[in-house]
């Protein structure tokens, strides 16, 4: 089998090292193709091979996968188009690019639309997705290579992977970003940077690990760690106060705007 990758970016390279990681034997293949040359070396130190030129990424590909930013996915959609072996489906992770336009571009229907996030460069990403492709094999083989980099989840309708963005897809980036603010808030009331670093950190992981547990409900837990009168209620109130809440669903919902304009 023989896996391409078009765009060796962020992304690109986090669906590499996944790939790289999960699929092995001497009939595997993978190839990225970026045209920065200087962005080679980071997957030649990781042993896979890389090209410039996008045709040869795609001779003889049973799956694509198209890791461009969003407006260069037409242009780079025209240019394999009819380079692409009819057995080979192409895998988008662009946010906003419809499948619709993607179909068009490539003329073909073997074609997902997904939302990935950047966890899965360390193989944690949950990525949704969605196409129309009828044939049974080749919607497995998108989700195995999904499964590649994280868990898998098909979706009914193309509208949840712009739900999906502005949840999983910008989700890393919302927690580093409370991450950052909980350290600096650490350092304003006097803690020591890498203290503040080490606490703030090891409380998602152990809240995330619990929180994966079976039966977990935040509120519930929440409320637990929250008596009356202690120090988390107060926290809590000025959360409360400052209407959070409300701040999470209009900053989800622009991004979630956002995404549906991406590729237009
Ligand atoms: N970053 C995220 O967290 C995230 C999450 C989910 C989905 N996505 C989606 O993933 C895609 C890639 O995002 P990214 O963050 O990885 O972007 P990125 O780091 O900019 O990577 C894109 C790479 O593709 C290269 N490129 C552009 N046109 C090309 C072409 N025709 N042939 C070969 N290579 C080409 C770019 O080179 P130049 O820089 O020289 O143009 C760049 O190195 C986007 O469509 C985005 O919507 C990103």
């Amino acid at each position: 089998m023989k896996i391409a990758i078009i765009g060796g970016g962020n992304m690109g390279e986090a669906f590499a090292r996944g790939i790289h990681r999960h699929f092995t034997g001497g009939d595997f293949e993978l190839i990225v193709s970026e045209k920065n040359v200087a962005k080679h070396l980071a997957f030649h130190s990781l042993e896979i091979v890389t090209t410039s030129h996008n045709l040869e990424a795609v001779d003889n590909a049973d799956v694509v996968i198209l890791a461009v930013k969003p407006a260069d996915v037409e242009q780079t959609c025209r240019d394999i188009s009819i380079h692409l072996p009819g057995k080979c489906v192409v895998i988008s992770i662009a946010a906003g690019v419809k499948l619709a336009a993607l179909k068009e571009w490539l003329a073909s229907d073997h074609v997902a639309r997904t939302m990935p996030n950047l966890l899965a460069s360390i193989g944690k990403s949950t990525t949704v997705w969605y196409s129309e492709i009828e044939n049974e094999e080749l919607k497995i083989l998108v989700g195995k290579v999904l499964e590649s980099i994280g868990s898998a989840h098909e979706v009914g309708s193309e509208n949840e992977i712009d739900m999906a963005t502005a949840i999983s897809g910008c989700g890393p980036a919302y927690v580093w970003y409370f991450m950052e603010k909980m350290i600096a808030a650490g350092v304003a009331i006097g803690l020591d940077a890498q203290v503040a670093r080490a606490l703030t950190l090891q409380t998602f992981e152990g809240a995330s690990t619990m929180a994966m547990n079976e039966g977990f409900d935040p509120t519930e837990m929440r409320l637990k760690v929250a008596p009356k009168g202690g120090s988390t209620e107060q926290a809590i109130h000025v959360f409360d106060e400052k209407n959070v809440e409300g701040i999470i669903d209009e900053a989800i919902r622009a991004a979630y705007k956002r995404a549906e304009g991406l590729g237009k």
